[in-house]
């Protein structure tokens, strides 16, 4: 490819009369930007011929939009084009696997496109109407939070995640945006698989690529970028489900430091002791007392009265700082506070 090839053309959304073709399912015509990224633009859409505001059976579905005029704005367009396009394929790939486990708690994809001459990549998945960060920031929704509607959260996330770690896929991102909710039917789904990691091997030889966002990332990936596997998506549901009783992100940061510095606190343990995560797991064999001082910390900050022994144990053994003792997805559809779900 010649220098020239990788300079790419961008067309605006109104070129095209906000009208985007698929491979299968036709045209569909933006009706609103629902969210940005680094990489990618999401839009509310429907299908051109069901345009109608008055048709009451309107099928609304999302188009997520590679595009790379963000990559350019962003300056991304020093990492060469193949690199660039890796983000979406491996998306896209991880889309169709996803599509064939059929979990009702994983975002579908209908249907994609590649846009030969703008190098745009598109992919057309099912919509909801809110995020967790978005529906929950209502001070309403926040307030009138039930246990069993927590719960039920709780439960369709771990389905959803327990469905990825059987086929061997790590999320790698799991955060309050990545969690798609539709209130009126009960529905939770798991969207963004940007950063997910498709593992066909031994943990342990991956090299992984450590992406993420940091307030939800694991020790174990904070400090040792390359090692951590399907357990750091475990974490990171007990990062927002501490965030959703406290009404606080449990251990924010905007920078690793920030955040290794709030997790080893729990263990009376400062950053300069801790250089490696081989060397957290030598300085602290034994974690006695780790999971009393996790949930003295969701007592003394929740803002929820209805938490219960049961549902203390469970958010404290997802946060088990050691990732071989933190609970599985698998292990926590079985705990006790799930057992009886309206
Ligand atoms: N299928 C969808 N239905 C409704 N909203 C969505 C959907 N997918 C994404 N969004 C919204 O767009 C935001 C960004 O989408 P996401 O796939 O997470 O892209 P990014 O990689 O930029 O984070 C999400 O946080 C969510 O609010
Ligand atoms: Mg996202």
């Amino acid at each position: 490819m010649s220098n020239q090839d990788s300079i790419i053309q961008v067309f605006p959304i109104n070129e095209k009369n906000g009208i985007y073709s698929f491979r299968h399912m036709g045209e569909f015509r933006i009706v609103n930007l629902i969210g940005a990224g680094k990489f990618s633009q999401i839009f509310k859409a429907r299908p051109k011929e069901n345009d109608d505001s008055e048709n009451s059976k309107i099928f609304n579905c999302t188009i997520k939009i590679f595009q790379k005029c963000n990559l350019i704005k962003n300056n991304m367009i020093s990492l060469s084009p193949k690199k660039i396009l890796f983000n979406e394929i491996s998306e896209l790939h991880l889309l169709q696997k996803i599509n064939s486990i059929g979990s009702p708690n994983l975002i579908k994809m209908y249907d994609w496109a590649i846009d030969r001459k703008t190098c745009e990549t598109r992919i057309l998945m099912e919509y909801m109407p809110y995020n967790m960060r978005n529906y929950f920031s209502n001070p309403q929704h926040i307030n009138n939070l039930t246990e069993n509607s927590l719960k039920k959260l709780t439960y369709q996330i771990l389905l959803g995640l327990n469905a990825l770690h059987k086929n061997r896929i790590i999320h790698s991102d799991i955060k309050p945006e990545n969690i798609l909710l539709d209130p009126e039917k009960n529905i939770v789904k798991i969207t963004d698989f940007t950063l997910s990691q498709f593992v066909t091997y031994d943990l342990d030889k991956k090299d992984f690529s450590n992406g993420g966002t940091y307030s939800y990332m694991p020790l174990e990936g904070l400090l040792d970028t390359k090692k951590y596997g399907f357990s750091r998506d475990i974490w990171s549901l007990g990062c927002i489900l501490v965030e959703l009783c406290c009404r606080k992100i449990p251990f924010k940061g905007n920078d690793s430091n920030t955040v290794i510095k709030k997790i080893l606190k729990i263990n009376g343990m400062d950053i300069q002791s801790v250089s490696s995560f081989f060397d957290y797991c030598k300085n602290c064999i034994d974690n006695n007392g780790e999971k009393e001082r996790i949930i003295n910390y969701i007592k003394m900050n929740s803002k929820i009265v209805f938490i219960n022994e049961d549902c203390y144990d469970l958010f404290s053994r997802m946060l088990c700082i050691n990732p071989l003792y933190r609970i599985t997805a698998e292990e926590a559809l079985k705990h006790p506070w799930l057992a009886n779900i309206d």
